[in-house]
């Protein structure tokens, strides 16, 4: 076994990281990619947790003027898709054992979320799946990864994103941004550089979980990261 700096991690997926090139619905070349790296860090003895979000599907949030919990409560559905989709592609592509579990009382499709069975599942090596955010409207699933990492005692929260660490500015818009190794939480909170909402960055901040913000679209970004190489930027204590 090589050095790893984490014991177990959760990772957060956007909805929109498994979107097609449309934006919308899963591209199967984005699930291999993460089965892929996600075989390899079981191998190493690393275990894993996942919370998903539902943006390739549905961002009623933003997009429609419909009551705002019932908008929320969709998404809660399109993450639960994403997760489905994912648990079969790692079941059937790289044959891990794999528990979907839902914040949302859906028992026919998954199991309730129930955090000792979680914590039983990861020690046996099984690969936990987090469905439908946190079970509660208002909420994102960011703040549903930064809930969820607090109850099992994750290590540190690896988030995934389509751009490659934490930035001063929008690097698409000002050409010189700077990025980040290393940002703490407050700074995050007060210049909201908009990576993660402040529910979720402060949640972290009082459960002293970590935050690792890389490109998920870069090669081996999710194994490297947890193998301790500068991939993205460190959200964390001053
Ligand atoms: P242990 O035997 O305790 O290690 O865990 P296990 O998950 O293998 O045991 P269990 O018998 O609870 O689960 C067997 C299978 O049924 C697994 O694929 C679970 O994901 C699934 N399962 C368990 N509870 C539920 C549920 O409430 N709803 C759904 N849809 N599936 C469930």
């Amino acid at each position: 076994m090589s050095d790893h700096m984490y014991k177990r991690i959760l990772i957060k997926i956007s909805g929109g990281a498994l979107a097609k090139e449309t934006g919308f619905g899963i591209d199967n070349t984005k699930l291999e990619k993460i089965a892929e790296e996600i075989l390899k860090l079981i191998n190493e003895g690393i275990e894993i947790a996942i919370v998903i979000g539902g943006g390739n599907f549905w961002r009623g949030r933003s997009t429609s003027d419909m009551d705002k919990s019932t908008a929320d409560y969709m998404g809660m559905l399109a993450t639960t898709i994403n997760a489905l989709a994912l648990q079969d592609y790692i079941e059937n592509h790289v044959n891990l054992e794999t528990r979907v579990m839902s914040a949302i009382d859906m028992k026919e499709i998954a199991e309730p979320y129930i955090k000792r069975k979680a914590v039983k599942h990861l020690e046996k090596g099984r690969v936990v799946i987090f469905a439908a955010g946190t079970g509660n409207p208002f909420f994102t699933t960011d703040t549903a990864a930064a809930l969820r990492a607090a109850e099992i005692d994750a290590d540190v929260i690896l988030l995934a994103k389509n751009i490659d660490g934490v930035y001063d500015s929008d690097p698409k818009v000002n050409k010189n941004a700077k990025k980040y190794d290393t940002i703490s939480y407050k700074k995050l909170i007060n210049q909201e550089l908009g990576v993660m909402d402040a529910t979720a960055v402060t949640m972290c901040k009082e459960n002293h979980i970590p935050i690792l913000v890389f490109d998920l679209n870069q090669p081996f970004s999710i194994s490297r990261s947890c193998f301790g190489e500068e991939v993205g930027t460190i959200i964390e204590e001053e």
